[in-house]
């Protein structure tokens, strides 16, 4: 079995602030990292970390070509990757004093994938293949549909939230990992029971891994349901924290952990993210989290 991410590769301008600009304000930041980030390669980076095989594919442009460096320094496979001389995609991230951020995206090379590159990718591999895939990229409703022919498992993420998710074939994805706020979306209410009962209603044959932020987060397949805490830090930087949580997650999954251990590992790889500043540089090691889990 093969694990592909096809997604986002960002240039993060982070920025530290008082607090979240307002409109007409003009705000003084007093500090600017750079850091690697995007949902898909942070998710990358944090399956590898998790100990996983993962390929990335996805668009470099000009002024990201650090992001290949990126991916090679953490053991992301970047075979698949394709180098392009247009603006790389990029985020202005605030980050306010008490770790909570604001994300302005720009797609460039994000949304600039072709079908003919998706073909040439997903052409390496086949049934029984997990493609794992986030919406910072365009076609997403063509990378599930020949995925879905192909008999690759799905696993969406799907944030950002836009009406490109709404226009895909979802009752072809297996696994979702979603906020509240996306499983609103999807499913019209906020009370998070009942946006599982709904998610399970219109995609029977799918999990659902249903995240909510301060409140923890649960897991439903329509028969086994499993409910995680979050460990309490103190927040530097809540950036990536979904990323690393869903990549810890599917880690566990994949390798064939219950559940509740799945559900374990991703919260406290996630709360270990949230303690650092960037969103990539953040992510904790295998080795890291196991330690973790010895002191809980
Ligand atoms: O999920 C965090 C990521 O979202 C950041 O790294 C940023 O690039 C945005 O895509």
């Amino acid at each position: 079995m093969k694990v592909l991410n096809y997604g986002s590769l960002n240039v993060d301008y982070v920025y530290q602030v008082p607090h979240m600009v307002t409109a007409g304000e003009t705000l003084l930041s007093s500090k600017l990292n750079v850091f690697s980030g995007g949902k898909g390669l942070n998710q990358s980076i944090a399956l590898a970390k998790a100990g996983v095989a993962v390929d990335h594919a996805g668009m470099i442009g000009s002024d990201g070509r650090f992001l290949l460096d990126e991916c090679t320094r953490y053991g992301v496979g970047t075979n698949f990757l394709k180098k392009t001389d247009e603006k790389n995609g990029h985020t202005i991230i605030q980050v306010d004093e008490t770790g909570q951020n604001c994300i302005l995206l720009y797609g460039g090379t994000n949304q600039m994938q072709t079908k003919e590159y998706i073909d040439d990718v997903l052409s390496h591999f086949s049934g029984g293949d997990v493609l794992v895939l986030q919406n910072e990229v365009n076609l997403l409703d063509y990378l599930i549909d020949r995925a879905s022919e192909l008999g690759m498992r799905i696993i969406l993420n799907p944030s950002p939230m836009n009406d490109s998710v709404l226009s895909c074939a979802l009752e072809k994805v297996d696994l979702f990992l979603l906020n509240e706020i996306e499983g609103e979306q999807l499913t019209g209410t906020d009370d998070p029971e009942q946006i599982l009962n709904r998610l399970h209603e219109k995609y029977p044959a799918a999990s659902f891994v249903l995240t909510l932020g301060s409140r923890g987060a649960w897991y439903y397949d329509g028969t086994k349901k499993a409910f995680q805490d979050i460990f309490p830090v103190k927040a530097v930087d809540t950036t990536a924290a979904g990323d690393t949580f869903t990549g810890y997650f599917i880690a566990a999954m994949l390798d064939g952990m219950a559940v509740e251990d799945c559900l374990k590992r991703a919260a406290l790889a996630s709360s270990i993210a949230v303690s650092r500043a960037g969103a990539a540089p953040s992510i904790p090691s295998k080795e890291e989290v196991e330690e973790a889990l010895k002191r809980i």
